[in-house]
């Protein structure tokens, strides 16, 4: 289920949150929704102002900020850029922006990989290290929630490469966690497992002849709750790490995966 129980409150009011990435149809437009519902002031990142557009449409209070995460110049150009229209230092982010790899890592090349590490490891730290700064640096408080992946703790056929740079998502997280807890600043992590929506089947065309079965099979056999996972799940997961009420949290990644990895076989194996 992914609407709220009952009507959010305003949980994040005050609060400046950037979410990168956020032109995408999957975790980060539900990361997007949450916190505008929670109360917070939004700045959304996407790689170009095409992007950007129809996102801003839906959100128009927004700031928009154009940047490539994995470029650390253009992320401090971002990040001035958001600092300044805002009026006031950032302090919630969320580091939603990744690509994926359905690449064997002995048949992958240099390319497939760099990419991989280059916008879902670098981007989380130069992004992670500017909004840092800058809030230390204002004397301020605030939390960042990095979006690993259920690949981080244990993988599949393909995505070797993938599940090395979450791994290393949730390394950062920690390591982070520890470097600016005294300065106020928790970091943690969601880790979805598979979330469902009707864009993202035609995305899974690509790697998959039938995405239907596919997702089928994956919320019936993979997941112990046989519930398909919504992007919105996974934004009210995001806004609580971002929250006060999550004051005690830090170093921490949260599995939104409706129990997959609390799995040892899957639903259905033979006995
Ligand atoms: N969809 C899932 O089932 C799922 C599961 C686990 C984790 N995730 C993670 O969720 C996050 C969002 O992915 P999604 O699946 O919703 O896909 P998506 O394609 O809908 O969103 C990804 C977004 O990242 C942006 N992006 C890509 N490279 C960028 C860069 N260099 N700089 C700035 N923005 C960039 C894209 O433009 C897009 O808006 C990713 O970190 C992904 O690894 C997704």
């Amino acid at each position: 289920m992914s609407e709220p129980p009952v009507a959010p409150s305003a949980l994040l009011a005050g609060r400046t949150v950037l979410v990168t990435g956020a032109t995408g149809v999957g975790v980060g437009a539900g990361v997007v929704a949450a916190v505008a519902a929670l109360g917070a002031r939004l700045v959304l990142n996407g790689l170009g102002d095409a992007e950007l557009e129809p996102v801003l449409a839906r959100w128009p209070d927004a700031i928009g900020v154009v940047g490539d995460v994995s470029d650390p110049a253009a992320v401090e150009r971002m990040l001035d850029s958001a600092q300044e229209r805002a009026g006031v230092p950032l302090d919630g982010l969320v580091n939603n922006a990744g690509v994926g790899l359905t690449r064997r890592a002995h048949e992958a090349d240099a390319g497939d990989f760099d990419r991989v590490h280059d916008v879902d490891v670098r981007g989380v730290w130069a992004v992670s290290r500017g909004f840092a700064r800058r809030l230390i640096a204002a004397g301020g408080r605030g939390a960042i929630v990095n979006v690993s992946s259920v690949h981080a703790r244990a993988t599949e056929d393909r995505y070797a490469i993938y599940a090395s740079a979450k791994a290393a998502v949730e390394g950062l997280t920690r390591g982070m966690a520890v470097e600016l807890g005294p300065h106020a600043i928790r970091v943690n992590a969601i880790a979805p497992g598979y979330v469902h929506s009707e864009q993202g089947l035609e995305l899974l065309a690509a790697v998959t002849a039938d995405a239907a079965a596919w997702a089928r099979r994956t919320v019936e056999r993979d997941q112990a709750l046989p519930e398909p996972i919504g992007a919105l799940d996974c934004g009210w997961a995001a806004g609580f790490l971002l929250s006060d009420l999550a004051h005690g949290v830090s170093g921490q990644s949260l599995a939104i995966d409706a129990g997959m990895t609390a799995q040892l076989t899957r639903r259905d194996a033979p006995v």
